[in-house]
């Protein structure tokens, strides 16, 4: 790790996105530190992978500014500082090439421009197949793969890049609950070992296992606080519009943010 444990690995400052004419982010700030599980929470267009595609360089903010452990966006991803789990949608599953194969892409950044890996990086790349347990299907096809099992691949390759800064957009979408738990575990791992995890869910119930704070974003960020006081009802009916029942709050509320979808 590059940054000192005071320093944050990730800073969002007063960041404003513009599609045309839709504001998609309006003056964003955010900043994580090494060691911490951020949770974004927002509904579907509340601009979370935006906030993510932002952070990486790959939408340039309107206004404002992101820096990832001391440096631009553009750096940081070719020094591989960062890494990213884009959300499913956004991944050509028909684009032939295997487990072993897209998790090695995690390690470009680490191999010399002819991108001949090195041992170093099959050594990372097992290590990483391993830690999401999905070596005995290393040389599958991700066309061939379920939901959950794509997730897993594009953790370890998230994993084999050993960038301190993780942003993983939705990645219990469409898993089921037994690998939601392995990932959740997984993350907590990856903290305690330094990363900086920014990830954004809709499984409000598992929020307080997986973070140790969260944001709740509505093109603005509406809270940021410990798990606890993003799921206050007048905080998640502020996120979710509709006033939250008395009883199982966070399960309603999502079970209500699904419906609409
Ligand atoms: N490439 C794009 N061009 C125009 N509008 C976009 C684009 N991507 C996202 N948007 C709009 O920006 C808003 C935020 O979208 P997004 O960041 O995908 O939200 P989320 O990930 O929370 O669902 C939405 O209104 C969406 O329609
Ligand atoms: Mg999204």
């Amino acid at each position: 790790m590059t940054s000192a444990p005071a320093d944050p690995a990730l800073v969002v400052d007063d960041v404003t996105v513009r599609y045309d004419t839709v504001v998609a982010l309006q003056n964003v700030t955010l900043r994580l530190r090494p060691g911490r599980v951020c949770g974004l929470v927002g509904t579907n267009g509340s601009g979370k992978s935006t906030l993510f595609k932002t952070i990486m360089g790959l939408v340039k903010p309107t206004s404002g500014q992101v820096t990832i452990c001391g440096t631009n966006p553009a750096v940081a991803r070719r020094r591989t500082q960062v890494a990213y789990v884009p959300q499913a949608e956004a991944v050509d599953w028909n684009f032939p090439i295997g487990v072993r194969e897209v998790v090695m892409t995690g390690r470009y950044g680490h191999q010399g421009f002819l991108r001949r890996p090195r041992p170093a990086d099959h050594e990372a790349v097992d290590a990483a197949l391993e830690r999401v347990g999905m070596t005995a299907l290393a040389g599958r096809q991700i066309g061939q793969l379920s939901g959950g099992q794509r997730k897993r691949v594009f953790v370890a390759r998230a994993i084999a890049q050993g960038s301190p800064v993780l942003l993983l957009d939705e990645p219990f979408a469409g898993v089921d609950a037994t690998t939601e738990h392995a990932l959740t575990g997984l993350i907590r791992e990856l903290a305690a070992g330094g990363h900086a995890i920014l990830v954004a869910t809709h499984d409000l119930a598992g929020l307080a296992r997986l973070c140790d704070e969260a944001v709740l974003l509505q093109r603005q960020v509406l809270v940021h606080g410990a798990p606890d006081e993003i799921l206050r009802p007048e905080n998640l009916a502020r996120a979710f519009g509709a006033p939250p029942p008395v009883n199982s709050v966070q399960t309603e509320s999502y079970a209500q943010e699904r419906a609409r979808r």
